[in-house]
């Protein structure tokens, strides 16, 4: 099984565990940090079946989506989490997401972790193009693609219907030699 590790300047990048669960449920739990994802708050038991669920898989498999713990080296302690799917019929395509705590935002933890691991894909993994699909009104996270040099390419109108109404999202995307040429201006 390959194990994923990445180390920043303030974060560790690295496998959930179990010992990660109070961290994780405080913040999969605030209805604020789930409005415009997929999933909805969890219990405490459905953050531990996630967790046991998602010790089960692996970096590199086709098609499947892997949640990596995000720890602030200086505490120890889980901050958010971020999944990696490689596109089911061709792995150099990736998909990727990403989650602070509400408790944490705000100060740069996103965009470190974000570059770290368009970093591990691209230089490390062979990756050609890694894609993330955000909620139209989600300025957060449509502010964090555009500052880590994300391009917008698709603007879907209510394709989705999700928490009681349809949304809209963009899909923003990089391809490698965007990565390449952007690593001029951002430290990786
Ligand atoms: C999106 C999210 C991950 C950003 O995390 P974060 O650690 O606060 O982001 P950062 O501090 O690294 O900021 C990155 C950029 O986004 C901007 N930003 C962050 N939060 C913002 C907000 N609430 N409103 C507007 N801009 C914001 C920052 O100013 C920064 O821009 P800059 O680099 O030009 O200064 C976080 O808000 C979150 O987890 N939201 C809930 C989960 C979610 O919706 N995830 C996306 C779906 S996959």
């Amino acid at each position: 099984m390959e194990l994923l590790s990445i180390e920043t300047k303030r974060l560790n990048i690295r496998h959930l565990a179990l010992s990660d669960l109070a961290d994780f449920h405080s913040y999969r739990s605030n209805p604020e940090v789930t409005k415009y994802q997929g999933f909805d708050v969890m219990t405490m038991e459905e953050a531990e079946t996630f967790i046991k669920d998602n010790s089960t898989k692996q970096f590199g498999r086709a098609g499947e989506w892997v949640q990596y713990a995000i720890e602030n080296k200086a505490t120890g302690k889980l901050i958010g989490d971020c999944a990696i799917k490689l596109d089911q019929f061709d792995t150099r395509v990736s998909e990727i997401g990403i989650t602070i705590s509400h408790l944490e935002q705000k100060k740069g933890f996103a965009k470190e972790a974000l570059l770290s691991i368009l970093s591990f894909l691209f230089d490390k993994k062979g990756v050609h193009r890694v894609v993330e699909i955000v909620d139209a009104e989600n300025l957060a996270s449509l502010n964090l693609l555009k500052s880590t040099g994300f391009r917008q390419e698709g603007h879907f109108i209510e394709n989705v219907f999700f928490k009681g109404k349809w949304g809209s999202e963009f899909q923003y995307a990089m391809l490698k030699r965007e990565w390449d040429e952007r690593r001029g201006w951002h430290p990786a």
